[in-house]
């Protein structure tokens, strides 16, 4: 059957995912829940092999929902890209971090791109989903992919209609929240923006298989700017909460009551809570993509900075909560014992990607403290982009070890955690996340901070 952008919204789609990670994992298992053929391209074998034996790396993803799959025929994963010209939908889902100098690594989205090209086919519908800046599926991806001799014109409005393309291209980003129970991928709408209005309606047509709704947008350049919209008002509003919170503290005040009590307004209002710090692979990430792309324009994405230089030094004022605190203890940080509780950067999950924890620990260390942690999703820490604790082990949690702290920080406040126990047997308790908001007793030894 030829593939017409319609033919998208039809059975029997085979569906190529690209980088089978905390994004396209779910993707993939979603696209088979609803009966399409899906093949995870990955260039990391161990997690190939596991994927094809039925076993899951991510902790919210159980093992029988791929297994069951797996078994179906529906689901397999694969190192070999050639087997990407059997495939009617393709769709990139590969990490877009920051290099050393703090500007957008596209390194992962060029490779994957310059992957795709030599097996790109007539009517493929090709779909970036890693979250980036306005640009990069028509000035980045597109050229490369246009290396193969086919063509998609790049062509917006109701005059471009009916323009011929030879493949389709779109941009659709991905609004994944690990662990959030509430919303699952299915019941959130998802953006689409297409290179041309046939490419549109491709990946509009797939996407509804999935999803409860698809919003078109423009293009693809209105689609990456949405998902950067939504990161950098989350950023934003962190970083708001994060200085008032210091404000507050010198001021008596309890944040968590006041954020609390506002959100009882029933419109106009959205709570955020402060923390350690911002972490994840997104939030503290994704809005230096668009200042690096603003500098082209001679345009200066002011509140992006502000808000990076406010919960940048989050890490620091917890620091320096923990200094003051020993020192009403008549006890410095420097030999003092410290155990945080919580290296996942936020709670409940198993990821640690730029967590906040990792920044404490390492600020912590250089001031002398002697620290553990203990985290139930992570037995021990690797070797990581910009840290190495990889001597370091999970410790596990009893009246002793509590009580033979000087201090425990809860930099995560993880629901398995004990915090009236934690409260009763630690010697002092700093809580960056208001985790000991119900614990009635031993109050005196909580610092919040
Ligand atoms: N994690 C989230 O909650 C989340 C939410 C929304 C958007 N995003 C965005 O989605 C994208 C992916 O993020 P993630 O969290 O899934 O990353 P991840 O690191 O969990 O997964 C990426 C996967 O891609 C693979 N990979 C890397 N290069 C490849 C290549 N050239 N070919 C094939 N596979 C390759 C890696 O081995 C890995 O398995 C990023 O742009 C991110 O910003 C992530």
């Amino acid at each position: 059957m030829e593939r017409t952008p319609e033919f998208f919204a039809g059975k029997g789609i085979k569906v190529g995912i690209i980088g089978c990670g905390y994004v396209g994992l779910p993707l993939a298992l979603r696209f088979a829940d609803v009966g399409q053929r899906v093949t995870g391209f990955d260039l990391d074998q161990p997690k190939i092999d596991k994927l094809n034996a039925g076993q899951s790396y991510i902790q919210h993803i159980p093992a029988e929902k791929i297994k069951t799959h797996v078994d179906a025929n529906h689901f397999d994963a694969t190192s070999n890209f050639t087997r990407l010209r059997d495939m009617d939908a393709v769709l990139i889902c590969v990490p877009t971090p920051l290099d050393e100098r703090r500007e957008p690594d596209l390194s992962y989205v060029e490779n994957t791109a310059k992957a795709i090209a030599p097996n790109l086919q007539r009517n493929q519908l090709i779909v970036l989903e890693s979250t980036t800046y306005p640009g990069t599926t028509e000035e980045l991806v597109l050229p490369i992919l246009e290396k193969s001799a086919l063509r998609c014109p790049i062509a917006v409005g109701a005059a471009a209609e009916n323009i011929a393309t030879d493949f389709y291209l779109a941009f659709s980003p991905e609004r994944e929240d690990p662990g959030n129970k509430q919303f699952g991928l299915a019941q959130i709408p998802k953006v689409v923006g297409g290179v041309n209005p046939a490419s549109a309606r491709a990946a509009a047509g797939l996407y509804a298989q999935i999803v409860s709704k698809v919003i078109p947008v423009s293009s693809t350049r209105a689609a990456e700017m949405v998902k950067l919209l939504e990161n950098i008002f989350r950023c934003v509003n962190i970083a708001l909460v994060n200085e008032l919170k210091q404000l507050c503290l010198r001021m008596n005040l309890d944040i968590f009551e006041i954020i609390d009590s506002a959100a009882t307004k029933p419109f106009g209002f959205m709570p955020f809570y402060p923390g350690p710090g911002l972490g994840g692979h997104c939030i503290p990430v994704d809005p230096y993509y668009l200042s690096w792309k603003a500098r082209e324009y001679d345009f200066a994405t002011r509140f992006i900075e502000l808000a990076g230089e406010v919960n940048t030094a989050m890490p620091y004022h917890v620091v320096g909560a923990v200094a003051a605190a020993l020192n009403e203890r008549k006890k410095a940080i420097k030999g003092s014992k410290i155990l945080l509780l919580g290296v996942a950067y936020k709670k409940d999950v198993d990821d640690l990607r730029e967590s906040p924890s990792l920044k404490l620990l390492e600020l912590l260390t250089a001031r002398g403290a002697v620290l553990d942690y203990n985290d139930p999703y992570f037995a021990a820490l690797h070797k990581m982009r910009h840290y190495d604790f990889s001597n370091m082990r999970s410790v596990d949690l009893s009246r002793e070890s509590l009580a033979s702290y000087d201090c425990v920080l809860i930099a995560t406040d993880h629901s398995s955690y004990d915090y009236d126990a934690i409260a009763r047997d630690a010697n002092l308790v700093i809580d960056t996340r208001n985790a000991t908001r119900r614990v009635k007793q031993n109050r005196e030894k909580i610092v919040n901070c």
